[in-house]
């Protein structure tokens, strides 16, 4: 099996149908998906590894809907992206996927509490249970003890593991990270991704970017991603891969 293409039946919670991404630059045209066809079923652990400037980010960016392609098709719980406005997209994003971004994007003017609430403001989660429900949150990343300072006033490592809990406000069945461990020390990394596993093991899919060898390593499914398109398993470079 193709480790891009298993398109095995119709119940992948994720599928790119041939997704080509061209960005027009003052140098012209940069196609930085070329045709891209991938599929992950519900409940898989998917890592995505490959060079700096390999689109990695920009495929990412096709699977939460926050960018859409110049080309293909992109199907996410049942739902086809690219036939949706920004706006539906949005909201659909806001309650069926958990992004943690490669620089947080915490927002400077809320504390780290009101950053966690922030995603159950949309989905109407009840005003009661907001304020409780983001503490949990932070207490399952180890940060109760700054819940009422700003992003600024905590490290990038504490920022990072806010925005994990951001991602996981509204309990959404997919979690899309890219980097999310990035920023974290070996202790800390560690540390997010046992929570990562355990999230897995309580059903949700997570799709996560990452440099490190020795998490990809430990990642059931390993997808290079190369100038713009998707290896097959038997291309992978392992050197990427710390098993
Ligand atoms: N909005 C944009 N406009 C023009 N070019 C872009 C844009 N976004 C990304 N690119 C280019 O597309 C290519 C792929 O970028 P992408 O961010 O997806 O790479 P990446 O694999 O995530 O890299 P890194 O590991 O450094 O994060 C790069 O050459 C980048 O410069
Ligand atoms: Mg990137």
């Amino acid at each position: 099996m193709a480790n891009g293409n298993n398109k095995n039946n119709g119940k992948a919670l994720i599928s790119l149908e041939n997704v080509r991404k061209i960005y027009k630059t003052k140098a012209g045209p940069l196609e930085v998906l070329k045709g891209v066809s991938f599929n992950v079923n519900a409940g898989e652990f998917v890592a995505i590894v490959g060079p700096s400037g390999s689109g990695k980010s920009t495929l990412i960016n096709m699977i939460t809907g926050i960018d859409r392609p110049t080309e293909g098709e992109v199907y996410v719980a049942g739902q086809r992206l690219t036939s949706m406005g920004e706006n539906q997209v949005a909201k659909w994003r806001g309650k069926n996927v958990g992004v943690v971004f490669q620089f947080f994007q915490l927002l400077p003017t809320l504390t780290v509490l009101e950053n966690v609430m922030m995603p159950m403001n949309y989905v109407g989660t009840y005003k009661g249970e907001r304020k409780e429900r983001a503490m949990q949150l932070l207490e399952l990343v180890d940060l109760p003890d700054v819940a009422h300072k700003y992003p600024s006033q905590i490290s990038g490592g504490q920022q990072q593991r806010a925005a994990i809990a951001r991602a996981l406000a509204n309990d959404p069945p997919l979690i899309v990270g890219d980097e999310p461990t990035g920023n974290l020390d070996t202790i800390s990394a560690g540390i997010m991704f046992a929570l990562f596993e355990e999230l897995v093991a309580n059903g949700k899919t997570i799709v996560m970017v990452t440099h490190d060898k020795d998490l990809a390593g430990q990642i059931p499914r390993v997808v290079e991603v190369r100038d713009g398109r998707i290896l097959s398993e038997e291309e992978v470079d392992q050197r990427l891969v710390q098993r």
